[in-house]
């Protein structure tokens, strides 16, 4: 049973990472952009609240992306475990998701964070629109310029705080995310103890 934080600015590697370890370790990554997305193109109500409030790049609010949280926690493939990619966000977040934890007597293994420089961080999100597009994909809505700084501040402001939560805790471990994306999964799976190549 792994139950895993990966913390990190946007463009950080947070979901690369997370496909690396759901393949590793053979537990769901729960991304809550990626479940937000769906709903909006799904048009749903939490798809209808959320859409705007992600085009620009700010953070969906807490009750509605703790709902979303708490009921996939609940679906049968994470009973034995889960990586969440971009959640929690806010401190507000990672108190809800202690207490949902705790009804059920289970505990984090680690907080995993990505650290990236910021100008990385914003090659990353060009390069990504630029693979998008050569795959004549649709590009994400909040990756463009504007939207991006939007992002890193809204992660400055309201998610860095949460190194400290959860330093505070002991759950904590840092990870260069500069490193190519094979050296940092390395880095990674040595931090959880686990062999590179199982
Ligand atoms: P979300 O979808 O979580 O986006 P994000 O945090 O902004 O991060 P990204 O998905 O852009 O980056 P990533 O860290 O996953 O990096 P990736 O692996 O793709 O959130 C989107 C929006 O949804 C939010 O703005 C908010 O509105 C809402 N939302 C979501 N969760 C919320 C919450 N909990 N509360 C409130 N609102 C919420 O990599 C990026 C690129 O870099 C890729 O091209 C990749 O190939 C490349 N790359 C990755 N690793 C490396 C490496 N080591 N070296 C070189 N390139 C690399
Ligand atoms: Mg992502």
């Amino acid at each position: 049973m792994m139950k895993l934080i990966l913390l990190g600015p946007p463009g950080a590697g947070k979901g690369t990472q997370s496909q690396r370890l759901v393949q590793q370790f053979g537990i769901p990554q729960l991304s809550t952009g990626d479940m937000l997305r769906v709903a909006v193109a799904a048009g749903s109500p939490v798809g209808l609240q959320a859409k705007t409030v992600m085009d620009r790049g700010e953070l969906v609010s807490d009750a509605i992306v703790v709902g979303i949280v708490a009921d996939r926690i609940l679906q049968q493939d994470a009973s034995r475990g889960f990586i969440l990619d971009g959640f929690p966000r806010t401190v507000g977040q990672a108190e809800a998701l202690d207490t949902m934890l705790a009804e059920r007597s289970l505990g984090l293994d680690a907080v995993i964070e990505l650290k990236v420089d910021e100008a990385a961080l914003i090659d990353r999100m060009a390069k990504r629109v630029a693979d998008t597009l050569a795959r004549g994909e649709t590009v994400r809505k909040d990756d463009n310029p504007l939207s991006f700084k939007t992002r890193l501040e809204a992660y400055r402001v309201q998610t860095a705080p949460l190194s400290a939560y959860y330093a505070g805790r002991g759950l904590l471990r840092t990870v260069d995310g500069m490193k190519p994306v094979d050296e940092v999964t390395g880095d990674v799976l040595a931090l959880l103890g686990e062999p590179a190549d199982r």
